[in-house]
């Protein structure tokens, strides 16, 4: 096995929370849908399926490291899900979490001399400065946007 046992761990839990992630985004997308905010909703479930991606990719690390994959419970999503303000704030909230984890994970990999991990994770790393500042962009229309909705919806389009 290429990584510790400790790292085997908390990749699994990073899978999970990929998962999670991927059902947080769902089920915004479904709030989404329920107000009638099609754009929105497909943005969401959009991103819903790379939140899975993500977590796939994590997979097949651990499998190519000669680790072991445990699939656990994935927890239920939580929110305000009436406002779309607050569904994009929690999103923007949320990939900030996603990017400390992950810098947590960097931080394990440089203490173990786990390169291999280090290398690997830096593709995640990049991903959430992109992710962070989609979410920021977002949240910024939507204050901008206030009760115009629809034009918001345009915007989005446009962004995906
Ligand atoms: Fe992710
Ligand atoms: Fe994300």
């Amino acid at each position: 096995m290429l990584i510790s046992q400790q790292m085997n761990d908390r990749l699994n839990d990073q899978i999970n929370f990929e998962q999670y992630s991927s059902h947080t985004y769902l089920a915004m997308s479904a709030a989404f849908e329920k107000m009638g905010l099609k754009v929105f909703a497909d943005y969401y479930r959009k991103h819903a399926d790379e939140e899975r991606e993500h977590a796939m990719k994590m997979f097949d690390y651990v499998v190519d490291a000669g680790g072991t994959v445990v699939i656990k419970a994935i927890d239920e999503p939580k929110g305000d899900w009436n406002s779309v303000e607050k569904i994009v704030q929690q999103t923007l909230e949320h990939e900030i979490l996603v990017t400390k984890r992950i810098n947590d994970l960097v931080e394990l990999a440089e203490q173990e001399k786990d390169y291999a991990t280090r290398s690997f994770l830096q593709w995640y790393v990049d991903e959430q400065v992109e992710e962070v500042s989609t979410a920021e962009q977002l949240l910024t229309l939507v204050k901008m946007a206030g009760d115009n909705i629809l034009y918001l919806e345009h915007r989005i389009s446009q962004m995906a």
